[in-house]
């Protein structure tokens, strides 16, 4: 069996040929991170338009890498949910317009859930049951996961997601976007306990549930002040900038770590898989590594590379096409989160 998946949720165009027994045949990922830097954050119109450009050259060079051609394939799957409309619209019709062209099944992939089954892919080795976290710079997000197509949702965030706090505290900071990559390197020249940031919900047990939006402000305050401000005009010594990035780095690990492991907990479930841009802070991957084992859990954090959007992690439509999950050529983008 051969899959070509694509993603596009948000400003990777990413397409790759995976074989029904996971195993990666080619895996290209065109970054918009260029288009969007002088903006400090992703600007969907420029997003959508750049998928345009690129969707089509990034599928020719999957296949070219793999050594296949269209009709060697078996199945296309797609992202479609959630993610910026505008984005998901050109994977869908890319994959449909395949599918139609080649007759081909068409499969649908919810990219938390496919942050997550990156796990499965890395190691390798059947990782479900487990409780699924994902931290990336869209959502916060925490599964019970049973097995491959059976997400249950849990928590997140009511506000920001963790890497929106870490572009935006870096753009304070002066550094470039993404922001989460050079925060965390200045941070590790810094005091984590310098300045005393907020940790929403973190001693509240009844809620699975993260805020970050409260941290990021907390660091505005810290550093400048209410009302509108240029932060490029922040004369902030170097000292100062690394105890900030620090201070707001171990708050949300703190946040992070403890809602994931209050879902195993809560759930009885001993294995935590994590996945999503942020979930390749080297910090946070130490964290969750003690702190799963000191209760007894196994971790699985995806590779760097499978941390951040890519097209790999859409090998769970494997799964889905082995239980008979394909769509018609009806299927729609679904943006918001839909919570299961
Ligand atoms: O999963 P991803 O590629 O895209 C979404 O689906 O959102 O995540 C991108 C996010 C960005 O916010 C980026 O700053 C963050 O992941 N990120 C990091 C690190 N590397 C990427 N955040 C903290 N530490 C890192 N090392
Ligand atoms: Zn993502």
């Amino acid at each position: 069996m051969l899959l070509l998946t694509l993603e596009s949720t948000c400003d990777e165009t990413a397409a790759a040929v995976v074989t029904g027994e996971l195993e990666v045949l080619s895996s290209v990922v065109a970054s918009q991170d260029e288009l969007h830097r002088r903006f400090r954050g992703v600007v969907p119109e420029i997003a959508a338009r750049a998928h345009v450009e690129r969707i089509l050259p990034v599928i020719d060079e999957a296949l070219r890498r793999a050594d296949v051609t269209l009709d060697d394939l078996d199945a296309v799957a797609v992202a479609n949910t959630p993610g910026l409309a505008g984005s998901l619209l050109v994977g869908l019709c890319a994959a449909k317009a395949l599918c139609v062209a080649k007759d081909l099944p068409l499969v649908a992939v919810n990219h938390l859930h496919a942050h997550i089954y990156a796990c499965r892919i890395a190691s390798g080795e059947d990782v479900f049951p487990c409780v699924g976290l994902i931290v990336s710079g869209g959502h916060s997000s925490l599964y019970r996961c049973a097995g491959p197509t059976d997400f249950h949702y849990l928590g997140g965030t009511i506000d920001d997601a963790a890497g929106e706090a870490f572009d935006k505290v870096a753009n304070m900071l002066g550094l470039p976007f993404p922001g989460g990559p050079a925060l965390s390197k200045i941070a590790e020249n810094g005091d984590p306990a310098a300045y005393d940031f907020p940790r929403s919900f973190l001693n509240d047990p009844s809620r699975l549930d993260f805020s970050f939006s409260g941290l990021k402000t907390a660091v505005r305050y810290a550093i400048a002040g209410p009302g509108k401000q240029d932060f490029s005009t922040l004369d902030l010594d170097e000292t100062t900038k690394a105890n900030v990035a620090a201070s707001f780095q171990q708050a949300a690990i703190d946040c992070i770590a403890a809602k994931a492991m209050l879902a195993l907990e809560r759930t009885g479930v001993s294995t935590l898989c994590v996945g999503g841009g942020v979930a390749a802070n080297r910090r946070l991957r130490k964290r969750l590594e003690t702190d799963a084992a000191a209760a007894g859990a196994k971790l699985h954090i995806a590779p760097p590379h499978l941390c951040t959007d890519n097209a790999v992690m859409g090998a769970i439509a494997v799964e889905k096409l082995k239980a008979g999950k394909v769509e018609s050529l009806d299927l729609d983008i679904i943006p918001g989160l839909v919570r299961q």
